[in-house]
C-alpha cells in the first residue's frame, strides 16, 4: 500500500532562512516560486520534496506518501474505512498545488495530517546541488521522519497494524523510540512519547558517502549553525549522521550508510539500549525542543 515517504510541508515564521540553510548548507535545489510566500525544495528528480509555507508557528503541516497507483490509493482508503478513519478526496486545486492529480488525506492517532497520491510527476530539468550532493531516494523515499507523538502505542498501533508499516526495532536509552519501515530504508517513521505533546524531531536525509556527509558537517561548523549532535552513528540503522538545527527549530540529520531490511524476511524486531555506537553528542547547552505543539487534552 505505502511505498515511499513522496514529500513533506512544514509551516513556519521563519522562511527566508531557509533559502540559505537548505542551499549553502545541506546542497538542496531551491525551486521556489517568487510569487508564493513559500521555499520549496529539490533533492532529486521529484518537482519538490520538502516545501516551508510561511505560518504564524513552526508545525508539521503534512506528510505525503506514495501509495504506488490507484489500486494502492483505494487499498489506503479501504483499510482506513475498516478502521474507521476516513480518507478525504482532496480538491484539484490542493492536489495541483501538490503537484499530483488524485490527493487523499487524513489524520493519525497523534492528529499528523498525512497525504496520499501516486504517480507524482519528474522536474523537467536535472537536480542541481551548488554544493554537489547527491543524496540517495528512489524508491525507499525522501529520507525519515522522527515524530514525538502523545501516545506511542496508539500511533504504533495504527501504522502497524492498520497501514502495514513493519516494526524495524525499539531502541530505549533515555527515550524510548520504535523505528517502522514501509520499504528496505531501515526506517521511515519513528516515534517517542512525549505526553500531551506532538512535534517533528528530526527529518532524516541521506546522501551517498561519508565524504559528502563530513563536508556538510565542516559547512555546518563554518556557518554556526546551531548543531543538536556532533558526528556519529547509530547501532539499528548504521547511519553515520549529524544533526544540525533547521530555522524551523526541528534537526536535519543529514547522514550515510544506513541499513536496507529484507522486505522478505520476518525477522523479529530487535532491541537496543544504546542510541549511538560513537559520536552524537549534544552540545553543553543541549537544545530545547523546537517544534513541539502542545495538544489540549482529548
Ligand atoms: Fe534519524
Amino acid at each position: 500500500m505505502i511505498k515511499s515517504l513522496s514529500y513533506v510541508g512544514i509551516s513556519s515564521p521563519t522562511v527566508e532562512p531557509w533559502h540559505q540553510f537548505a542551499t549553502e548548507i545541506l546542497g538542496l535545489q531551491d525551486v521556489s516560486d517568487p510569487t508564493e510566500d513559500a521555499v520549496r525544495l529539490r533533492m532529486d528528480d521529484a518537482v519538490w520534496r520538502i516545501a516551508v509555507h510561511a505560518g504564524e508557528t513552526n508545525a508539521l503541516e503534512y506528510i505525503g506518501w506514495d501509495v504506488g497507483d490507484q489500486l494502492g490509493f483505494d487499498a489506503v482508503g479501504s483499510v482506513l474505512g475498516d478502521n474507521g478513519v476516513d480518507l478525504h478526496l482532496a480538491e484539484s486545486t490542493l492536489a495541483a498545488e501538490r503537484s499530483v492529480s488524485t490527493l487523499g488525506w487524513f489524520r493519525d492517532p497523534a492528529g499528523f495530517r498525512h497525504e496520499i497520491s501516486f504517480a507524482r510527476p519528474t522536474a523537467d530539468t536535472p537536480f542541481e546541488s551548488a554544493q554537489g550532493v547527491k543524496f540517495v531516494t528512489g524508491d525507499n523515499g525522501l529520507g525519515h521522519l522522527v515524530l514525538m507523538v502523545p501516545d506511542m502505542q496508539a500511533v504504533s498501533d495504527f501504522f502497524l497494524n492498520v497501514l502495514g508499516f513493519r516494526h524495524s526495532d525499539d531502541v530505549e536509552a533515555g527515550a524510548h523510540i520504535r523505528f517502522m519501515h514501509c520499504n528496505p530504508r531501515h526506517h521511515t517513521l519513528a516515534f517517542t512519547q512525549v505526553p500531551g505533546h506532538r512535534g517533528m524531531h528530526h527529518m532524516m536525509l541521506e546522501v551517498d558517502s561519508v565524504d559528502t556527509v563530513g563536508l556538510a558537517y565542516d559547512r555546518a561548523l563554518a556557518a554556526k549553525k546551531p548543531m543538536a549532535m556532533t558526528l556519529g552513528r547509530h547501532p539499528n540503522d548504521r547511519m553515520t549522521s549529524f544533526y544540525v538545527r533547521s530555522p524551523s527549530g526541528f534537526e536535519i540529520e543529514f547522514g550515510s550508510g544506513g541499513r536496507l531490511m529484507d522486505m522478505q524476511a520476518a525477522e523479529p524486531a530487535g532491541h537496543y539500549s544504546q542510541a549511538s555506537i560513537w559520536g552524537h553528542l549534544p552540545p553543553e547547552e543541549p537544545l530545547r525542543p523546537g517544534m513541539l505543539e502542545r495538544i489540549s487534552p482529548a
